[in-house]
């Protein structure tokens, strides 16, 4: 069997729908998409009120959708409407559980709802527009934004950590299967990020407008793990090399 050919991806022909984009890192990446001339962008929220602002500097190429990546009436009904969808950013998350032995089950079951059971439903949703824009040559990828936290597990985050390092297995189990149909799958292992998600936490972190155009870098040069700021990128390296040393860093990190 021949297999279709993957190059790096030409950000000013892409049709991308990103979720969780009203606001953090998913606005960032609308944004972003936007200067690098993609051709539309979907913005994905679960109040596509809040997509207003963006909307409307956008000279049409924005197209607010409602998407809850919990519900799968919702991303029935936004994959009806986003057929030519051909690069799929799955951004919505939440953190919701911390320690894991003290954070209440439900608070668990939120972010595995969200991190994993919604990314995983979300990438089942457009997954035959990403194989139509496939198969007429058109950018087909999807990206995950995962975490440091992917990598090993940070324990004042440690179930959050575990639902991110569930997407991160995902998407490393897509890979091979979606790459063979001509779709590109990234993880974006991202450090911290300056949004409301760690807004309380004291730590360094990157501004989402960085972190954003550090991911369209990294799916421009085509790489499958993508650590789009100065806290990710040593980790990443050092992964590569010696995964127990980022257990050991990330496990003391408060
Ligand atoms: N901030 C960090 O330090 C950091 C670091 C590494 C990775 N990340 C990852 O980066 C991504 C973006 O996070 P952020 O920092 O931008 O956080 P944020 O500011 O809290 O934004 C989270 C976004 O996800 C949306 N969302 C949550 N649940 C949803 C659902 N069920 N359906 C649809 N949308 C939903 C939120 O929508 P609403 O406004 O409706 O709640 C919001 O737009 C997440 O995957 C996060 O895990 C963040």
């Amino acid at each position: 069997m021949v297999e279709p050919e993957v190059n790096d991806m030409k950000l000013n022909e892409v049709v991308v729908l990103v979720t969780g984009a009203n606001r953090g890192l998913g606005r960032a990446l609308v944004e972003a998409f936007l200067r690098a001339g993609a051709r539309k962008v979907y913005a994905g929220a679960r109040d596509p009120a809040q997509l207003e602002g963006v909307a409307q500097t956008a000279e049409g190429r924005v197209v607010p959708l409602a998407i809850d990546i919990t519900s799968a009436a919702s991303l029935a009904a936004a994959a009806a409407k986003a057929g030519d969808v051909g690069v799929l950013v799955n951004n919505a998350g939440v953190l919701a559980s911390f320690d894991v032995l003290t954070s209440p089950l439900e608070h668990v079951q939120k972010d595995f709802d969200t991190n994993f059971y919604g990314t995983l439903a979300a990438t089942k949703a457009f997954l035959p527009a990403l194989e139509r824009a496939a198969a007429e040559g058109r950018e087909a990828a999807l990206v995950n934004v995962l975490s440091v936290a992917s990598l090993a597990s940070v324990p004042a985050i440690g179930t959050y950590s575990a639902s991110k390092a569930a997407a991160f297995s995902l998407t490393q189990a897509l890979r091979v299967g979606l790459g063979q149909k001509g779709i590109r799958v990234h993880g974006v292992l991202a450090g911290a990020i300056d949004t409301d998600m760690v807004r309380a936490m004291d730590m360094a972190k990157t501004s989402p407008h960085d972190v954003a155009q550090g991911i369209l870098d990294g799916l421009r040069h085509g790489h499958d793990d993508i650590a789009p700021d100065p806290m990710a990128r040593p980790l990443l390296d050092l992964w590569k090399t010696d995964p127990k040393a980022v257990e050991r860093q990330l496990g003391t990190m408060t």
